[in-house]
């Protein structure tokens, strides 16, 4: 591939990416990132509030978006989704399973609805759409790019997140078996395993209720983190949807199955 076709190539114009969690965090730069780079995206979120505001900020930004209410978690509504994007749009071309919670407490002590709620939204919730999203790709001609969201947290337990981290190590066995059936038609899956990145999620450490930051939790929660990860920091969401949209893009066109890691060398598998 020559250079310019090569970097062209890291482009999504005229695609339809699907993002699951895209009120905040990651799922929000994912969809600010594909929508950068020429994409029309549907901003999906159980807090459909922040799905607009995301889908807001990239067509302020001269983008296509619309914002819509999911819970990833009712197969019904995923499939629904899915369907009325197809009419709607005429496809979907890149769907990611961002969206996801964490519960946190001792192995010993989990009780059974901890367990439930986690994996009805980080477990079914990605299989529902992996398969909402793998059988309208299957169907197109151009097939379609599927990303999962995985963790460092499966490749490097830490106490007290044991539903977590295995919720995602089951994210990266999804992404391994769907990517073998699915292949032969075009379509691409493949996860990725952030590390430590500062979000609503990490942010309930040291965000208070009124949403002002305690800057000493916040240190005693970031500080070892940064400690003890090779590059000296914790990432950003735009780190991670820096790596959504190579997967996305034809860029990795040669990539399924895959788990790419941008976790400040965290973990190395
Ligand atoms: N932040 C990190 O350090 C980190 C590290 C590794 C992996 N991850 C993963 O990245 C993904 C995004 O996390 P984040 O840090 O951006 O968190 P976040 O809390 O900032 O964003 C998660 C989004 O998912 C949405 N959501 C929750 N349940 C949902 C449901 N049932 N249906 C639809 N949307 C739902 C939330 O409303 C929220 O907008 C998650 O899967 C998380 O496990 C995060």
């Amino acid at each position: 591939m020559q250079a310019t076709t090569l970097i062209e190539s890291f482009r999504v114009d005229g695609k339809v990416a699907v993002v699951t969690g895209a009120g905040s965090g990651i799922g929000k730069a994912s969809a600010l990132a594909l929508a950068g780079a020429g994409a029309t995206a549907i901003c999906a979120d159980i807090q459909d509030d922040t799905a607009q505001a995301t889908a807001d900020e990239i067509v302020a930004n001269g983008g296509s978006a619309e914002g819509v209410a999911l819970d990833v978690s009712v197969r019904t509504d995923v499939d629904a989704l899915a369907q009325r994007v197809v009419t709607d749009r005429g496809g979907i071309h890149i769907w990611c399973n961002i969206a996801g919670i964490m519960v946190e407490g001792p192995f010993l002590e989990a009780p059974e609805d901890d367990l439930d709620r986690i994996l009805a939204v980080n477990l079914k919730g990605v299989f529902f759409g992996c398969q909402a999203a793998g059988r309208v790709m299957v169907t197109q001609a151009e097939g379609g790019s599927i990303i999962n969201a995985s963790s460092a947290a499966a490749d490097a337990p830490s106490p007290d997140i044991a539903s977590y981290a295995i919720c995602k190590a089951g994210v990266v066995q999804m992404t391994k078996s769907m990517a073998v059936e699915v292949g032969k038609k075009g379509v691409r899956v493949n996860a990725v395993a952030p590390g430590f990145v500062l979000t609503g999620m990490t942010g309930r450490y040291f965000v208070r209720p009124d949403g002002t930051i305690d800057e000493a939790m916040q240190e005693a929660v970031v500080g070892p983190m940064r400690r003890h990860t090779p590059l000296r920091s914790i990432g950003e969401p735009e780190d991670i949807a820096a790596a959504v949209l190579y997967l996305a893009s034809d860029a990795a066109r040669f990539m399924t199955g895959q788990v790419l890691r941008p976790n400040g060398g965290v973990a190395m598998v």
